[in-house]
């Protein structure tokens, strides 16, 4: 059966993005079928795999409004193994939309379910909020994987976010655990960077991933051309990176 991953985080800029296309793309080089669902209206994870809004169809937002179109709102990328639900901007609106919808949690779980097992993994973009559309995201999967950027700044805000996922483990979805903390954009030079990453050790003993994905100017780069890093510059820190936190995931298993 395959493991659906959320990669949520309501700061901005924390490497969300950066985490689903390079994650999906390094699984999908170990052979593994991956399904990226692109959630955020900004598109970002889309327009980084090569999917832009004009080559597109259907997209999450119509998805949302219609669960039953799922399957023909999946995109082919460059890479075999790996496919795509693309974003668009519309998908403000499907937000706006679902609010006033019974059981507006569980739309995307109607769309994708039908889906999963075509793939070995699902990879959900979260957008930067703790909006309607991350809670669907929740609603659907089991693992919750949360990027961290080694800044000051780093803890602000994932009380809340740990608290939104314990009220919907509570609440909404009782099959959903933390697959992990991911250390982002980390600089080993900067003292700051390594005081923050022993902070963040001290308060997430279990679930810090030891893979940490250093900062490096080739991830920011790739997706400009379209592509993800392992396609751009494959022997770079970022690639290399990518690579082990896809080895390590798929040994690793989400604890509550
Ligand atoms: N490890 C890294 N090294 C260098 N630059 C990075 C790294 N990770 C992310 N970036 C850059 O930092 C910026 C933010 O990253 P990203 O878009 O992945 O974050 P996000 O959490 O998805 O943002 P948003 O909340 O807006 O969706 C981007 O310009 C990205 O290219
Ligand atoms: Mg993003």
């Amino acid at each position: 059966m395959s493991r659906i991953i959320i990669v949520a985080n309501q700061k901005g800029g924390v490497g969300k993005t950066t985490t689903s296309i390079n994650l999906a793309a390094s699984l999908a080089v170990m052979e593994k079928k991956v399904l990226v669902v692109d959630l955020d209206p900004q598109a970002n994870a889309s327009s980084g795999l090569g999917v832009y809004p004009e080559d597109t169809r259907l997209s999450s937002y119509h998805v949302l409004s219609d669960p039953s179109c799922s399957a023909e709102a999946v995109h082919s990328t460059s890479m075999s193994f790996l496919s795509i639900i693309p974003s668009s901007q519309d998908l403000v609106a499907a937000e706006l939309e679902l609010v006033s919808k019974p059981a507006r949690e569980y739309f995307l779980r109607d769309a994708i379910m039908p889906l999963r097992d075509d793939y070995d993994f699902v990879v959900v973009d979260c957008p930067p909020s703790l909006g309607l559309l991350t809670l669907n995201a929740m609603c659907l999967g089991e693992e919750v994987l949360v990027p961290l950027q080694c800044e000051y700044f780093a803890l602000e805000g994932i009380a809340r976010l740990l608290q939104t996922y314990g009220l919907v483990r509570r609440r909404l979805n009782p099959d959903i655990r933390l697959l992990g903390v991911l250390l982002t954009m980390y600089d080993g030079r900067n003292r700051l960077s390594r005081q923050v990453k022993n902070d963040i050790r001290k308060t997430f003993p279990q679930h810090l991933l030891e893979t940490i994905i250093p900062r490096n100017i080739r991830l920011s780069e790739a997706p400009s051309f379209g592509k993800p890093v392992l396609g751009y510059d494959i022997h770079s820190k970022g690639a290399e990176a990518y690579l082990q936190l896809a080895r390590e995931i798929v040994s690793r298993h989400a604890q509550a």
